[in-house]
């Protein structure tokens, strides 16, 4: 220790080299390096685009430990206690790095995190919750369902499943694809613009967190993302399909391009879980909201915080975007859905008022549970936790169309048809039920884990 602190006090006054070592020196007198918390988002990063299981160039996946002992083509890739003859090592390290062959190179502290855990013996702590790890889901009951999405040409309801997600033709609801991530819970699913990709938002709480994006036309894995140690919830696209953002457990809201994986922002001033994040119209800025009581303006480029656009009223569990429009509507966690202009407030001495309010609608006793918009934003379909029903309101007026009552438990999940006309639900019984909603007419009901139960029509 006393070496330590007397290279602390040499390095404060002789710039780059003496930091580099001092970090060096305090790194090993600390905790041995950790596959899941370290190791992993370096590969996931920098490597998985081209080394996974639907993408093994040289034959090598690296987005397990048990691929990466496997080795690739030729031979194994990793050693333990011997880096220098590890080729995960030794393809990364140098001025010229064999791999990856394009991109940014691994820095030298990321090469030494992963030296340091090859020489610590490549310990494997990919907890057991890891869904990946453990083999396909095998269903006793029908899971919760979490949240659903409707693809844009409307050919595929996306509904998430134990540590995956279905990908479900609505043409006979017959499940096209599972998709498999790393994360045991899945927390939301929204598809890209152009309707080309799936993103995945969850995590293994405690552990870490996890974006994935998948191809629809071939149900392959794009792109997985670590993110932080818990979960990331509520995801939505900028609206030219480039960047996504989400919320996080760790109270993070971070933005990301979707072409390479680089986190662009990471804005931290919530102090409570992060529910959701969505882009203004225009893409230039983000709307977050928390269990902090707060929606916040950040900028998308700086990561700046702009304003909060909302007086603190109630724990918010989710955000939406309207349609078109620089709106959003924020999911009550104690009552209803309200709604704000997403503008940075205009100056305003009374602590009561709330400048950017639009409207609210019917609340629900004990808090939203889940919320769309029809894709032309005339409508917006809610859910609560208490009622087991799904309601539908004039967006503008508030007035309330339909009220779907099928429902046993809590709904979770409801997406708008492309058109409009239908509306899918789903939650805690593990069923998914779509209805002509105008009519309240259920058309049919389905267990994308298991089999259809019921289609009428
Ligand atoms: C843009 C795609 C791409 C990226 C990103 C990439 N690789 Fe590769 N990697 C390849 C290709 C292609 C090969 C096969 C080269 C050959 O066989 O000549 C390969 C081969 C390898 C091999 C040799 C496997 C064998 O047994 O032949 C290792 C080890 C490796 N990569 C490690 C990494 C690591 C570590 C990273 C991240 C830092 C990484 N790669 C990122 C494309 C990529």
């Amino acid at each position: 220790m006393g070496v330590l602190l007397r290279v602390g006090r040499w390095n404060r006054c002789s710039g780059v080299a003496g930091v580099a070592l001092w970090m060096l020196l305090v790194r090993s007198d600390a905790a041995p390096v950790s596959y899941t918390r370290e190791v992993a988002p370096i590969l996931d990063r920098s490597c998985a685009a081209c080394h996974q299981p639907v993408k093994l160039k040289g034959g090598l996946d690296l987005t397990t430990f048990a691929a990466l002992s496997n080795g690739g083509k030729h031979g194994p890739a990793l050693v333990a206690r011997a880096p220098a003859t590890s080729k995960v090592i030794t393809q990364v390290k140098g001025l010229k790095p064999e791999m990856p062959p394009e991109g940014k190179p691994l820095t030298v502290p990321e090469v030494a995190t992963l030296e340091r855990w090859i020489a610590e013996g490549a310990v494997d702590d990919t907890p057991a919750t890891s869904a990946r790890a453990a083999g396909p889901v095998r269903y006793d009951s029908r899971p919760v369902i979490t949240s659903l999405a409707w693809s844009p040409d409307g050919a595929t309801l996306a509904v998430p499943g134990n540590g995956e997600v279905f990908l479900v033709s609505v043409d006979g609801y017959e499940r096209r694809f599972r998709l498999r991530g790393a994360a045991a819970r899945v927390e939301s699913v929204q598809f890209s613009p152009d309707g080309r990709i799936l993103a995945v938002a969850g995590g293994t709480p405690s552990r870490f967190g996890e974006l994935q994006f998948w191809k629809i036309a071939t149900g392959e894995l794009e792109r997985s993302i670590r993110v932080g140690g818990d979960s990331v919830f509520g995801v939505n696209w900028s609206p030219d399909g480039t960047r996504v953002a989400v919320g996080g457990a760790d109270r993070t809201v971070r933005v990301f391009e979707v072409s390479s994986g680089l986190e662009l922002v990471r804005f931290d001033q919530h102090t409570d879980w992060v529910f959701g994040a969505c882009f203004t119209l225009d893409g230039t800025r983000v709307i977050s909201a928390s269990r902090d009581k707060t929606m916040k303006l950040i900028d998308a480029a700086s990561g700046q915080l702009i304003d909060e656009i909302c007086r603190p009223n109630e724990p918010l569990l989710g955000i939406l975007r309207v349609p078109h429009e620089d709106v959003v509507a924020g999911l009550g966690g104690e009552y209803r859905i309200r709604v704000y202009k997403a503008l940075a407030k205009p100056d305003n001495n009374d602590p009561n008022a709330d400048p950017n309010s639009v409207r609210e609608y019917d609340g629900f006793e004990g808090g939203m549970t889940a919320a769309a918009y029809s894709p032309d934003g005339k409508w917006i379909a809610t859910a609560g936790a208490t009622a087991g029903e799904v309601r539908v309101h004039d967006a503008k007026s508030g007035g309330r169309k339909a009220t779907l009552r099928d429902h046993e438990g809590v709904v979770y999940g409801i997406a708008f048809s492309p058109d409009g006309m239908r509306l899918a639900t789903a939650g805690f019984e593990g069923l998914v039920r779509v209805f002509q909603w105008e009519k309240e007419h259920l058309t049919a009901v389905f267990a994308p884990a298991g089999e259809i139960v019921d289609a009428a029509r």
